[in-house]
């Protein structure tokens, strides 16, 4: 069987790192896929920054644009960032011309992933995106195919690694704000524009993913409450403390009796609770579905390494020729979010 032939746009250290587990780890996705995964084509904004992979006999992309239409590439993998162009052209382009795409863009998805999603079903491209939230916890998947014959009642949880990173340290050690920043900054977890952790936009992105794969409802940012972290001090924590409890940046989706409720802030969540041990870069999700106990999800939420696990699993999906519904149902079936009906579905 012919190799999986891959683009990758954007080799920061998420797209570096799949370059690299591509090839250490060869034979166990030849294995798991039935098939070869080859890089042929990349693009990225420096072509000469040191970034310690072989890209020899890889050939470089004039523009997103170029990798995603290129003909020897079957799978267009997006990691640029960002929920307007050069990612949602490209990732567009791609699935019209009906390749597979794999990304871990969020706000690319909570913005525009109906349209994405709408584009795959009519070409029949697979449109992945298990990095987009929880990096290498497998939520998506759990979501969409573990649980796809419970009904769910609630998914919450610590979407951001930033702010959980951040907030850990400003209790821990009582450092400021600025300082932690700096630092979720340099060890590659913070956003481009780490207003957009800061400030709860990534977790609402996030968390709109999850409500839509959760309820069946249209993903939609617009529709989360959203507050971030920025105004906490480390006074603020320890007077939680004085009081027994933790302060979580939380996202939270909600059945409720008048629609699905979506809402992002931050929670005073007592320190004996297991939320509560969820401390720096780690993420965790719980899923409350009808029936069975809470089912938690823990695991290292950003990073390079963390991040590229998923997108190689990603890629070995399409390897194997396996191709979900991107939100878990064909879009038809797919309810309006405001509208959500009460009864499970
Ligand atoms: N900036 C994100 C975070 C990266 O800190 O969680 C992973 O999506």
């Amino acid at each position: 069987v012919a190799p999986l032939k891959v683009g990758i746009a954007g080799l920061g250290t998420v797209g570096a790192e799949v370059v690299r587990l591509i090839e250490t780890q060869a034979r166990v996705l030849a294995g798991r896929s039935g098939r070869g995964i080859r890089v042929v084509a990349v693009t990225a904004r420096s072509k000469a920054k040191k970034r310690g992979i072989d890209l020899r006999g890889v050939e470089w992309a004039r523009d997103p644009m170029a990798l995603a239409t290129h003909p020897e590439v079957d799978c267009f993998v997006e990691l640029m960032g960002g929920a307007g162009d050069p990612a949602l052209s490209a990732v567009e382009a791609a699935l019209n011309a009906g390749k597979s795409v794999v990304t871990a863009n969020k706000a690319l998805l909570a913005k525009h992933g109906i349209k994405l999603a709408k584009a795959a079903e009519k070409h029949g491209g697979a449109l992945n995106f298990e990095a987009a939230v929880g990096a290498a916890i497998p939520v998506i998947k759990t979501l969409r195919e573990g649980l796809a014959g419970t009904g769910i009642d609630r998914v919450y949880g610590i979407l951001n690694g930033t702010c959980n990173y951040i907030l850990t340290r400003m209790e821990q050690e009582g450092l400021s704000f600025a300082e932690c920043l700096k630092d979720a900054q340099r060890l590659g977890y913070a956003e481009a524009n780490p207003s957009f952790d800061v400030d709860g936009h990534d977790t609402a992105q996030k968390l709109a993913i999850l409500a839509s794969l959760a309820f069946g409802t249209k993903v939609a940012q617009s529709a989360v409450y959203v507050e971030g972290i920025s105004s906490i001090a480390p006074e603020d924590l320890r007077a939680a403390a004085d009081l027994g409890y933790r302060v979580k940046l939380l996202g939270v989706a909600v059945r409720t009796a008048k629609g699905i409720e979506q809402r992002v802030h931050p929670t005073m969540v007592p320190k004996t609770s297991s939320i509560a041990q969820v401390m720096g870069v780690t993420n965790a999700v719980t899923i409350d579905g009808e029936g069975i106990p809470p089912i938690t999800l823990v695991g290292p939420g950003a990073g390079g390494a963390a991040t590229a696990s998923a997108v190689v699993a990603d890629i070995a999906d399409v390897a194997r020729g396996i191709r979900a519904n991107p939100f878990g149902r064909p879009i038809a079936q797919l309810r309006d979010t405001k509208k959500a009906p009460m009864e499970r579905h």
